[in-house]
């Protein structure tokens, strides 16, 4: 069985959960490839039995990269066995942990062409430090707003590792399909 990781990451802690996911994956004994969704050659599709896109929120968005290449890989996708993960801060809060309950993914999810075969949402990480002086200011303003974390001191991940081990293992299950 081979698998492959996509990840659309704007400060590396999508690509982080990616590479946990390939490593618990392997541990299972499949083999992961993990690559950056925002830059993919050509894809030897047929080398693989099962993808996994995973992709993080920035100011309400995905990348545009994520659109573009569900739009163009959408045939490939689907006949595959697929599984699809977000990131964000909204998803700090579990009940809006869910693809049905989590704005960002129903919206992806109701208007993509690709029907993945299974869904996930993970609460992402805030660090403060590492952001530019604007997008401190911005990402302050929102959890002032939203009861969150305002010491900008602070890098916080609010990522539950327990249920990304549960995603995983249930992406284990999945019967491999080949093209
Ligand atoms: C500038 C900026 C804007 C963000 N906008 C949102 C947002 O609109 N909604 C949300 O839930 N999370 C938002 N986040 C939180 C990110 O989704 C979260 O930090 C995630 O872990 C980032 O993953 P990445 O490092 O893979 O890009 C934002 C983070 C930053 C730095």
């Amino acid at each position: 069985m081979r698998t492959l990781i996509l990840f659309s990451s704007r400060d590396g802690h999508t690509r982080e959960i990616a590479h946990y996911v390939a490593t618990q994956l392997r541990a299972e004994g499949e083999e992961c490839d993990v690559m950056n969704l925002h830059r993919t050659p050509d894809i030897e599709w047929e080398r693989f039995d099962k993808v996994i896109i995973g992709a993080s929120i920035r100011y309400g968005h995905f990348h545009s990269s994520l659109g573009n290449f569900v739009k163009r890989h959408a045939s490939v996708l689907n006949q595959l066995s697929s599984a699809f993960f977000t990131v964000n801060l909204v998803a700090r809060k579990p009940e809006k942990r869910t693809p049905q309950t989590n704005s960002y993914t129903r919206k992806f999810l109701s208007d993509s062409p690709w029907a993945p075969s299974l869904s996930a949402v993970f609460a992402g990480a805030l660090r403060y430090p590492k952001y530019r002086w604007y997008d401190r200011l911005m990402i302050l303003l929102i959890m002032k707003m939203t009861g969150g974390e305002t010491d900008t001191h602070k890098e916080v991940v609010y990522t539950d590792w327990a249920q990304v081990d549960a995603f995983t293992r249930e992406v284990a299950h999945l019967p491999g399909k080949k093209l």
